[in-house]
């Protein structure tokens, strides 16, 4: 097995994979030398420097296993690498502590104004009184997206004896107890905290999760911490506020582009930055190192990984005829946790038909990586899915029956919350995934890319208004369908699109005259 490491990687790792593979050190390449050499190599090895872009990827004619030495794979296509048949690894748990330190550490500097009397002390001043701080004893601090993270970073403020609060949809009461803090909302976070931290994906929900309306609600002195991802807290709107006053500062470990060339963030004394961070200590990237090269250490020997993104461990033989179902069964995943939006407790899989003859094990594993991922984004994988829904006090049921009514294999996921209940089926028509049930709706559209989903009354003069709104706006639909149960009483509408449907033009669709609700979901 030939090895490229394209990123400076610890050198306990590089010993791990020395030992055992031939393993070829080759950082600050060019996308044209990467695509180049790439096709002799069966495993790469980066951190976040190296694009890994579907390009690269259809030339890595040999590659088989792409692994990551942190917890982000931003800089890799997973799903051109997924066609490929190359599986993606990272290392989620490496640098949670030293992320976590970091977040402490930003907060203490905001507080007691670190870096800024750093600065004025070696400009040859001494300024006591400009720099006077305040104690975190006794403040309130309010942490978004209560994962790894946010979990560290809480019990740490615990020490400093600090009050968190804390707002994490996809968390139980129970496990806010367990930590000590109080689960509340975003609005309620901002209002009564006196810091507020971010430990979210960035994801289509959590970017701009704060924006104008939150600054201009917050607590008068607040200060803010993101040291999760760049986009999550708006970087204009946050530079504005520091600016008139309305927040008193901020600190910063990830932008929206790295380096942040021109970034308003930069221009104000109150807002404290960092280089992207949180994960670099000795520590941590040993960790992190460690971990990735064990995992392609094991792959070579054929033996299990324990952090795959993109493809569980199973035996060749099952996974032949496994393979096409896992797929789909990720996808349905996906879209009932975009149906749900919020927290759920119960996950349940009923399999019918041939597929039901199977180890459905894995297949259940891919349809909670699905569920999970909407909320934890590249974190989860088919490894610590099963874990991350024990932890969470979430039950998973499978059921089978041999015999389905109408398909030759069904594969049924019902999410449940507090009795509401979300429901999408699928099936396999050949090779090719089929979503075929969506709450009570019956329906046949391909699960790809991107989806609006319409609930309406059954009458005409719905849908060509819906359409018109979209060509309006330049956006093209490839497929169409729609399912209802009764003529006359509601239905649904699923369009595949090319491009995605922005809040406002999904308002301009609510509008329409018999329209229920618009949505979008993205697979
Ligand atoms: P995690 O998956 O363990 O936790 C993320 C949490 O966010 C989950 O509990 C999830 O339920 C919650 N969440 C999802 N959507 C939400 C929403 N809309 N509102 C509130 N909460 C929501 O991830 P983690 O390992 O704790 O990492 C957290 C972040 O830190 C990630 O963005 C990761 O990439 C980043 N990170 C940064 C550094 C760094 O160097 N600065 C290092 C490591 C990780
Ligand atoms: C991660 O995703 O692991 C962190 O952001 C740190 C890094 O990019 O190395």
């Amino acid at each position: 097995m030939k090895v490229l490491v394209s990123d400076s990687l610890s050198d306990k790792g590089i010993e791990i994979l020395k030992k055992e593979v031939d393993v070829d050190i080759k950082t600050g390449m060019s996308p044209d030398e990467l695509k180049s050499c790439i096709g002799e190599y069966d495993a790469l090895v980066v951190r976040s420097q190296t694009q890994v872009t579907p390009d690269i990827i259809k030339a890595a004619t040999n590659l088989k296993i792409i692994g990551r030495a942190g917890v982000g794979v931003d800089n890799i296509d997973v799903e051109t690498a997924t066609q490929h048949g190359i599986i993606v690894i990272n290392a989620p748990e490496g640098n949670m502590i030293s992320a976590a330190e970091h977040t402490i550490a930003m907060m203490m500097s905001l507080s007691r104004n670190i870096p800024q009397a750093n600065q004025s002390l070696k400009s040859g001043k001494w300024d006591r009184k400009k720099f006077m701080g305040v104690e975190v004893r006794g403040k309130t601090l309010g942490v978004i997206g209560l994962g790894r993270i946010g979990a560290e970073v809480a019990k740490r403020a615990q020490g400093m004896e600090m009050n968190i609060l804390a707002y994490d949809p996809f968390i139980s009461e129970e496990r806010a107890t367990e930590l000590g803090v109080t689960l509340t909302t975003v609005d309620d976070i901002v209002v009564h905290s006196d810091y507020i931290t971010v430990h979210t994906p960035l994801t289509k929900e959590t970017k701009n999760l704060i924006d104008k309306e939150q600054f201009d609600k917050a607590k008068p002195g607040v200060l803010f911490i993101n040291c999760a991802r760049g986009g999550i807290i708006n970087e204009q709107a946050l530079a504005e506020a520091v600016s008139t006053g309305k927040v008193a500062g901020a600190a910063i470990d990830v932008f929206v582009n790295e380096p942040p060339e021109g970034s308003p963030l930069l221009e104000q004394d109150n807002i404290i930055v960092t280089p992207h961070l949180g994960a670099s200590t000795k520590e941590a990237q040993v960790n992190v190192a460690v971990d990735v090269a064990e995992q392609i250490i094991n792959f070579s020997k054929g033996l299990p990984i324990q952090n795959a993104i993109n493809m569980p461990y199973v035996k060749q033989e099952v996974m032949k005829v496994l393979q096409p179902y896992l797929p789909l069964a990720e996808k349905i995943g996906r879209l009932a946790a975009q149906l749900m939006e919020n927290k759920y407790e119960r996950i349940e899989l009923s399999y019918s038909g041939d597929i039901s003859k199977r180890d459905t094990g894995p297949v259940t594993v891919a349809a909670l990586k699905g569920v999970l991922e909407f909320a934890m984004g590249s974190s989860v994988n088919y490894i610590n899915a099963p874990v991350i829904a024990k932890e969470r006090k979430i039950k998973v049921i499978e059921s089978k029956s041999q015999t389905s009514e109408s398909y030759s294999n069904l594969i049924m996921l019902q999410l449940s919350s507090n009795g509401h209940v979300k429901t999408v089926a699928g099936t396999m028509v050949g090779t090719n995934p089929r979503i075929v049930q969506i709450n009570e709706y019956s329906i046949d559209v391909l699960p790809s890319g991107h989806m609006m989903l319409a609930t309406h009354e059954d009458h005409p003069n719905i849908i060509g208004p819906c359409c018109m709104v979209l060509g309006k706006h330049d956006i093209n639909i490839a497929g169409m369908q729609v399912g209802r149960i009764k003529a006359g009483g509601t239905a649904i509408m699923v369009l595949n699109v090319d491009s995605d449907i922005s809040d406002d033009i999904l308002d301009e669709i609510r509008e329409v005259n018999g329209i229920i609700d618009a949505k979008m979901v993205y697979l």
